[in-house]
């Protein structure tokens, strides 16, 4: 790697995020609707006299890696993704000490391993770097991870907000009339992006006379999210959320305690719920009654997982502003 440049800015935020719709079909060019979960991850960066090495801990997710200038042969995704990141930036990150704070869990759907990514591209790009040029280095990492990511979680960890994203297209804005109140549960499973987005490769490879159709259906019913988004239609939002869960199960992403999970939040009185992300674990969205109480809804979603599946998932809600 050329020591061009062995300062890195000392602190960094990105966003999380959650998919509405439209998860895995966006990989094939479909659009999908997002909304992003705010600075959702903080580095901070120090310089250390000690040690010549990069270290970087993010104790939330129990990680502590320790990069040395010198490739060795068994060097994970992590390790890669940071080599990448930093070698397409031109900077020398060594003697560095790279500290996350987060809420988000990792590598559950919500954009973590994007939010890393997009942070250190701003730790090793600077201050005078434009949001785009953050997006396309972040997106390097994210190939390590993911293989063949659609950028969809890059995008709004960089940009933020509630957005209709196409690969390859210039994202639009979907301007919220009023607050969104969703919930998240988490089934603390965790899974590998990587490999879910292969397995649906694979299912629509072997069936090509249904993939055309099985696209076509994500995108009318990612246009009728966004419509029922605009014109606050809960109940048909909700509807689509229990449609869209099914065609992803149907893909094979989903598991029976994803499945449990949404019986459990529809039992509790909510519109709607589905798998978000790319499914095999990781969290399920879910939309509550309009007019729910946190307390009381939170209450009865854990009287539902208590009863149904033994035990309470961690759970929270996540209320989208205005746009
Ligand atoms: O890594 P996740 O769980 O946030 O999933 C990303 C969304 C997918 O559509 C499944 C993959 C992609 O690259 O868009």
């Amino acid at each position: 790697m050329t020591d061009l440049r062995p300062t890195l800015q000392d602190k960094a935020l990105a966003h999380g995020k959650v998919i509405l719709g439209g998860e895995h079909a966006v990989v094939y060019g479909c659009p999908a609707i997002a909304v992003s979960i705010p600075r959702a991850l903080e580095l901070r960066c120090e310089r250390s006299e000690t040690q010549q090495d990069l270290l970087l801990s993010v104790p939330a997710w129990g990680l502590e890696r320790r990069l040395g200038p010198t490739p060795s042969t068994s060097e994970d995704r992590l390790d890669q993704a940071l080599r990448a990141i930093f070698a397409s930036a031109r900077v020398a990150p060594w003697g560095h000490h790279i500290h996350g704070k987060t809420e988000l869990p990792a590598g559950a759907g919500l954009g973590s391993s994007a939010a890393l990514c997009v942070g250190l591209a701003k730790l090793a790009l600077g201050p005078q770097a434009s949001d785009q040029a953050i997006f396309e280095l972040s997106m390097v990492g994210e190939s390590v991870f993911h293989g063949d990511p659609s950028g969809i979680d890059s995008h709004l960890s960089v940009f933020g907000g509630v957005v209709r994203f196409t690969r390859g297209q210039k994202p639009e804005p979907v301007r919220l009339p009023g607050p969104l109140g969703l919930w998240i549960i988490s089934s603390q499973t965790p899974r590998q992006s990587a490999n879910l987005v292969a397995g649906v490769k694979a299912r629509m490879e072997a069936l090509p006379l249904l993939a055309k159709p099985t696209w076509a259906l994500f995108e009318a019913q990612v246009q009728a999210m966004q419509e029922a988004l605009l014109a606050r239609a809960f109940k048909n939002l909700g509807l689509i959320m229990q449609m869209q869960h099914q065609l992803l199960a149907g893909l094979g992403v989903s598991t029976p305690q994803l499945d449990g999970l949404c019986t459990c939040a529809m039992q509790a009185g909510a519109l709607g719920a589905k798998l978000t992300g790319a499914g095999g674990g990781g969290c399920v969205l879910l939309l509550p009654p309009p007019d729910a109480d946190n307390k009381d809804f939170g209450s009865q979603l854990e009287a539902e997982m208590q009863t149904q599946m033994g035990k309470i998932y961690p759970h929270f809600p996540l209320e989208i502003q205005e746009q």
